[in-house]
């Protein structure tokens, strides 16, 4: 387990758990975030960077798997993707992906569902795009107990594991497969293991690597100890994609 990266999570953990609903701007775009759903304003704020990395114009089918507020679902359909589906563990988020599709027009090309991976798409739904922002930050075995912590940990990566074997049923003969994820939060030695078991390689689309002072973070001990001699953490934020 990477032992900043759950730091991380539960400091983050605390502020999504109080947090009230809101609108933000992001990508020249303002955007509705409903209570205990994550997306858009959150820690390292990965969204708009992910969002602007991935090939959207190339897809005629986008499945956002853990839409959140649904900003990268939507972008998508902004984009000229004519079918995006975007699906969440968490109701509220499903929920909030649809009114941020509502008022940016595109309510008929976004399909929200409330959905456990891939649980609720049928078993021939194929994507020329699959993405996920996952909670990326392992957790010990167990299960999440709330929404939030969804958002965030995976248990024993068994989320990853499951993700990356069932997502070639779900790809078309060219689709491709990316993660958000974190070098310095995530596993990315057990994410590779992962991929190579269900037949992908894994390799680095984009990153951007930042310097944050640790008490920017947070005041738990394991931020002072993860920083350099100059008492900087090293963060960034990393879109992975998985190649067959
Ligand atoms: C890091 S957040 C990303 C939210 C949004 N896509 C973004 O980039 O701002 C991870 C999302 O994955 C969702 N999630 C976690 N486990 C899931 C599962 N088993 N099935 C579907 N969605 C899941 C969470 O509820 C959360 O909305």
């Amino acid at each position: 387990m990477n032992g900043l990266g759950y730091a991380i999570g539960r400091q983050t953990l605390g502020v999504l758990a109080h947090r009230e609903p809101m609108t933000f701007t992001l990508l020249g775009r303002e955007w509705e975030k409903h209570a205990g759903v994550f997306g858009g304003q959150d820690i390292m704020e990965p969204t708009g960077y992910l969002t602007s990395w991935l090939p959207l114009g190339e897809a005629r089918t986008f499945l956002e798997m853990g839409c959140g507020t649904g900003v990268t679902a939507v972008m998508a359909a902004l984009n000229g993707c004519p079918s995006v589906t975007a699906v969440d563990v968490n109701p509220a988020a499903a929920r909030n992906a649809e009114a941020n599709a509502r008022r940016h027009g595109v309510a008929d090309r976004v399909r929200t569902l409330r959905s456990d991976l891939f649980e609720a798409l049928g078993p021939d739904e194929r994507f020329d795009l699959i993405y996920w922002n996952s909670p990326f930050i392992e957790a010990p075995p167990g299960r999440n107990d709330s929404y939030e912590e969804f958002a965030l940990f995976d248990p024993g990566y068994s989320m990853h594991r499951a993700f990356l074997r069932d997502a070639p049923g779900h790809l078309t003969g060219t689709g491709r497969l990316f993660l958000g994820f974190s070098a310095a939060a995530g596993n990315r030695e057990l994410l590779d293991e992962l991929g190579r078991e269900a037949g992908f390689q894994t390799g680095v689309h984009r990153q951007v690597a930042f310097d944050v002072p640790h008490e920017q973070v947070g005041a738990a001990p394991e931020f002072a100890a993860h920083a350099d001699e100059k008492g900087m953490l090293h963060l960034d934020i990393t879109l992975l994609e998985f190649r067959r």
